[in-house]
């Protein structure tokens, strides 16, 4: 009889407790990943507590935000990885985000520093907003010109040098980093710049970089971490630096001597973690499209008979500058993110929602790009879709004028200084690489994009490609 009551019991307590488990973890899902308060926008928590939607979002950031889109409309805020994120989709609501006084992009950045190059609270201590001003002016005009020219010299050498008149099978994206890396290096840090334990070191960094400023615990991005330890004591700048780098260095040099070498890496990882896989689509598309490729090259016997553009040329490649916005606008996984600095209300085009201090608001450009109420037939790459004879091209949405159809450098207060430089290094490497080489692509099939590195810039191949180059004789 004892047994037979104890047995009961048991059996009530699993039943008890099966019942109350899933009560359990709603309640453990609420209390961690939160509620939605009155006039937010719909909340998505995700099913793990704490986790959120991370591990959809890494999977195929473009996927779930669409997904998301279709269940909830163009506002909506995500619990990722223990941050509220509130997502503002519609292009014609970007304004909107952008001027709101509430929303600030310095914690976001300071954020990155902190976690990704170990960097703390460097702006309470130097003037961090003198460095970003010199980099605003430092990249555009005269001096634009000047660093464009070094570019040009350095891959007008490196190019024709990598390939014999026979040819050579080899693999794209990593002829377009060796190149790209060596010459954007030399054209902004100086000469004598690129060691092959600069190279091997910056490699093993940016591969982790997505862990790093996630806040993974060290462990699980150690190569990241020791690389980042022995590329702060790099011997950068060299020789004869770039405008931009001289000129931030007296600044940098007021910090501590152990963590001026933290403050240059931010600037060596920008200019190369996007402009590398942006000069590989640009290029693997390019020689995918038949039409595009015999487009370009009219272009390039137009305007530069020797085949290589001069910098004062860069300007008339127009229809080149549209292959490589087009290049852009597909491969781009970037976010502009701003922290909430104070309760407020957002006006967007959809209705008004309550957005609370601590959050953070998100424009997720690839859905935009991707939008075929912005771009007819999106997922095509078109290289004339940014090209108009006049002016700059617009594109609508709903008969309305999207105002920043194309955000692959951001846009506000962090939009990317080096934008024009890197527009241009882009049209120097294809002009001077189809001037200097055949290339033929290998068969293979077009590399899917490397989705673990989901909303920070320009999405390297998840593998590389096959390819035979000869220079030409
Ligand atoms: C295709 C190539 C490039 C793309 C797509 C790109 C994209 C971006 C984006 C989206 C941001 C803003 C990040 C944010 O909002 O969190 C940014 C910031 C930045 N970029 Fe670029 N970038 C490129 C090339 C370059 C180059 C070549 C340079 C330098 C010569 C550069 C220098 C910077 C700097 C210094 C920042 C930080 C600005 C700040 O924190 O105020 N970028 N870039």
């Amino acid at each position: 009889m004892a047994t037979l009551v104890r047995h009961g019991m048991v059996a009530w307590l699993a039943i008890g407790a099966s019942l109350l488990a899933p009560l359990g973890y709603w309640t453990a899902l609420r209390a961690i990943n939160g509620r939605r308060r009155e006039g937010e926008p719909p909340l998505v928590r995700g099913h793990v507590p704490f986790v959120g939607v991370a591990a959809s979002f890494g999977r195929d950031a473009t996927s779930f935000v669409q997904a998301c889109q279709a269940e909830h409309g163009d506002v909506f805020t995500v619990f990722l990885a223990g941050n509220r994120m509130t997502f503002v989709l519609d292009p014609l609501s970007t304004p909107a985000v952008l001027k709101a006084k509430q929303l600030d992009f310095h914690p976001i950045s300071d954020d990155v520093l902190a976690k990704a190059f170990k960097l703390h609270q460097p702006r309470t201590r130097i003037d961090l907003e003198e460095i970003e001003a010199i980099g605003r002016t430092r990249l555009r005009g005269e001096r634009l010109t000047s660093l464009s020219s070094r570019m040009s010299a350095r891959l007008e050498q490196l190019v024709p040098d990598a390939f014999d008149a026979s040819w050579s099978s080899t693999q794209l994206y990593q002829v377009v980093w060796d190149i790209m890396f060596r010459a954007g290096t030399e054209a902004l840090f100086g000469d004598d710049t690129v060691t092959d334990d600069l190279r091997a070191d910056f490699e093993a960094f940016d591969e982790q970089f997505p862990l790093m400023v996630a806040g993974v615990p060290k462990a699980l991005a150690r190569d990241g971490h020791e690389a980042l330890e022995r590329l702060t004591r790099a011997k950068l700048p060299g020789n004869d630096p770039s405008h931009w780098i001289r000129d931030r260095q007296p600044i940098i040099d007021t910090l501590p001597a152990a963590e001026r070498g933290r403050l240059r890496l931010p600037a060596l990882w920008a200019i190369h973690a996007n402009t590398i896989p942006a000069t590989f689509w640009s290029l693997y598309w390019l020689l995918r499209s038949e039409a595009g490729l015999s487009a370009i090259r009219e272009e390039l016997a137009e305007v530069c008979p020797s085949g290589v553009p001069e910098v004062a040329d860069l300007d008339a490649l127009t229809k080149l500058d549209s292959a490589i916005r087009e290049a852009l606008r597909l491969s781009s996984g970037s976010l502009t993110l701003r922290q909430v600095l104070e309760d407020f209300e957002l006006q967007t085009e959809s209705g008004r929602y309550a957005i609370r201090k601590g959050d953070r608001v998100c424009l997720a450009p690839f859905i935009t790009h991707r939008d075929p109420g912005v771009f007819d037939d999106p997922l095509t790459y078109r290289y004339d879709r940014f090209y108009s004879a006049e002016g700059r091209k617009q594109f609508y949405k709903d008969g309305k004028r999207v105002p920043l159809p194309l955000m692959p450098f951001g846009a506000g207060s962090s939009m990317c200084p080096g934008r024009f430089f890197a527009l241009n290094e882009i049209k120097l490497f294809l002009a001077i690489a189809l001037s200097r080489w055949d290339i033929e692509l290998a068969d293979d099939p077009e590399p899917p994009f490397e989705f673990g590195r989901a909303g920070l810039g320009i999405y390297p191949p998840a593998h590389d490609v096959g390819a035979r180059i000869r220079r030409k004789g």
